[in-house]
Formats: C-alpha cells, structure tokens, sequence
C-alpha cells in the first residue's frame, strides 16, 4: 500500500470542486487516511516546491497556493501515488484528458486544480512537511474487503 500527497489547490476550494474530487478518488477505492485544510505559508509553499525555484513560474506558483486555503489529502491505496497522478491528468487543464480532474474541470495553464506526489520519494517529503505525527490514521474501512481481494491475506 502506497500513501500519497494531495492539495486541492485554491481554485478547487474558490469554486466548490472539494467534494467532486475528494468522491473521485472515494469511488476509486482510495483511502483518506489524512486531511488538513489550512492556509500556506510562503516558507512551507518555497519548500514543497523548492524544486522549481529556478523556473520562470515559481513566484506566481507560490503566490497563486499561498492565495486562499486548500485541503491536504492524504490518500492510500494499492500503487495510489502513480494511480492519483493517472486521475489527475496532464499539468495543464486545456492538454488534460477528459476524463481526468484537471481535463474535466479546467483549462488554465496556471490554475489547475490539485497537486499530487509524482514518486515514493516525493511523497515521503511532502507528506512530512504537511502532517505531524499522529495526523495520519491507520483505519480500517468497513468495505475494505470487497475494494482489494483479501483472500491472500494481503489486499491484491
Ligand atoms: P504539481 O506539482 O502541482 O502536482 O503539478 P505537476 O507535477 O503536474 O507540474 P509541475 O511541473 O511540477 O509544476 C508545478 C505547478 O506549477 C505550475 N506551472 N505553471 N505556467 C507554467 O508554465 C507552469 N508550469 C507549471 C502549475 O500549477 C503546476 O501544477
Ligand atoms: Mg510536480
């Protein structure tokens, strides 16, 4: 089992879309095992995209998700952190696929929505800088048994 970071970004939260998206990942199977709707700071935003920090679009990124709330995810399930980025779509609303959240519900090249980890490594960092001990819940949900076949022992 894999848990991976989610942000619905300010656009999501502005324009009602949480509840869509957070039932698109339900419907998948994924579990929330996580969840904090919080306003980020300029030093938290500068490290969950130090990576970018050379890119011409880093101010207005870190402007655009220090803007308004979002709501942190985090999300488990079997291979999730690829499967979530598969739902997500391309970074872009206007090249995502239909289908996807950023292809369904934008068009913006800036504003697109939803942030999630792209590999193990980045989710492990992201998801430290984002919950504290404790804010992660190991649960059992009651329709666990017919999302995975259990027969094994472990969830195929
Ligand atoms: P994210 O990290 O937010 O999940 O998005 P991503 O992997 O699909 O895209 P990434 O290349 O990591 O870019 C991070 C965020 O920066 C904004 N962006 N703007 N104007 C531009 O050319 C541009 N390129 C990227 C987007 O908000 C993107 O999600
Ligand atoms: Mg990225």
């Amino acid at each position: 089992m894999e848990t991976t970071l989610i942000i619905l970004k300010p656009d999501a939260v502005q324009r009602g879309l949480m509840g869509k998206i957070i039932s698109r990942f339900e419907d998948k199977g994924l579990q929330v095992v996580g969840a904090k709707f919080m306003k980020i700071t300029d030093d938290l935003a500068s490290q969950h995209y130090a990576d970018h920090r050379e890119k011409p679009f880093y101010a207005g990124l870190v402007s655009f998700m220090t803007s308004s709330p979002v709501l942190v995810l985090a999300l488990r399930g079997n291979g999730a952190i690829a499967v979530c980025r598969s739902m997500m779509g391309a970074t872009f609303g206007f090249k995502a696929d239909a289908g996807t959240i950023r292809g369904d519900f934008g068009v913006s090249s800036s504003f697109n929505l939803i942030h999630g980890s792209d590999s193990p490594e980045a989710a492990e960092k992201e998801l430290a800088l984002f919950f504290s001990d404790g804010d992660i819940i190991d649960w059992s949900p009651a329709g666990q048994g017919w999302v995975y076949d259990m027969s094994s022992g472990a969830p195929e």
